[in-house]
């Protein structure tokens, strides 16, 4: 497995590899990888046969009072994982190479960008579609895959690839969770014990609602309120939003008339977790 920093050099490698007939995945992440990011690898491999893993902790997506600097970073284990995961090459550029000197262009999604996480975290679709952007330019990749726990940004990625005409198939793969069915994520390792019990509250909460659904409740504000009192009984969490929406534009439903997405961020101490499921009518 190749490790190429520099922009020029990956676009050299890629159009080699093109030109011999591979067909393109990439995975964006920005490293520390769990089971989550490897099931990515896995599920592209079923559409492409060169994979180019990027990992990059994109500073432009993080606020200043984000935890950019804290970010959990482990490149050599990274490294191992992706290679035996069957990653082709990894794409580690740094800050100076991605964003150089007197850099002034963003790429923004307006609209759906500005609700849920967006409304908390008013620069980071910005910065997130922006790097994306770069990558499938750098990559020129066939297909790209995202990850559903972060189901906001999936959207977000097709609607822009859409929009701007990126000649690139985008796959979202499913949650990958722990046993416990903790959503996986490079942030939970900040979770004290204690925190890390009361964070099973999501994924729980977000089952009963889909339970309800099912049962017949159909009036969204009933649900969210469910959810809302389920989480508010654990001690450490702070409920940043509970969201019942439809899977492009990001409406709030009132009523569940057809297949919904119930997307939450909640923080536990410092630690802020999403979570999310798709209810099929
Ligand atoms: P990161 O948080 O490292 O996640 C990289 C990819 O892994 C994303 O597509 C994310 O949705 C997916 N992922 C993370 N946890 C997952 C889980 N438990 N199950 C399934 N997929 C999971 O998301 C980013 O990085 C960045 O915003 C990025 C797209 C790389 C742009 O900087």
């Amino acid at each position: 497995m190749k490790i190429i920093t520099s922009i020029k050099e990956m676009q050299k490698e890629l159009d080699q590899q093109r030109m011999a007939g591979k067909r393109i995945g990439l995975v964006p992440t920005m490293g520390f990888l769990h089971e989550g990011h490897l099931s990515l690898v896995r599920e592209i491999k079923k559409h492409c046969n060169y994979i180019v893993m990027s990992i990059y902790v994109n500073p432009t997506q993080f606020s200043p009072n984000e935890d950019f600097s804290d970010y959990p970073r482990d490149f050599d284990r990274d490294v191992n994982l992706a290679e035996q995961e069957g990653c082709d090459v990894i794409f580690n550029p740094d800050s100076e190479e991605v964003y150089p000197k007197n850099y002034l262009t963003y790429v923004e999604v307006e609209n759906i960008t500005k609700i849920m996480c967006g409304a908390s975290r008013p620069i980071h679709f910005r910065g997130v579609t922006t790097i994306v952007t770069k990558l499938f330019n750098i990559a020129k990749p066939h297909v790209a895959v995202f990850g559903q726990k972060d189901a906001q940004q999936a959207i977000v990625i097709k609607r822009m690839a859409a929009d701007l005409n990126f000649d690139v198939e985008i796959i979202v793969a499913p949650i990958v969770r722990e046993q416990d069915s903790l959503a996986m994520s490079s942030r939970n390792i900040y979770l004290t014990p204690n925190q890390r019990e009361q964070a099973l509250v999501l994924s729980q909460s977000l089952k009963a609602a889909e339970r309800k659904i099912s049962a017949g409740e159909k009036n969204a504000a009933v649900i969210i309120k469910m959810i809302k009192n389920k989480i508010e009984e654990k001690h450490d969490a702070k409920i940043d939003y509970i969201e019942i929406v439809d899977q492009e534009k990001l409406e709030c439903q009132t009523e569940i008339k057809n297949n919904v997405l119930i997307a939450l961020a909640v923080k536990f101490g410092k630690v802020r977790l999403i979570d999310n499921i798709i209810v099929k009518i």
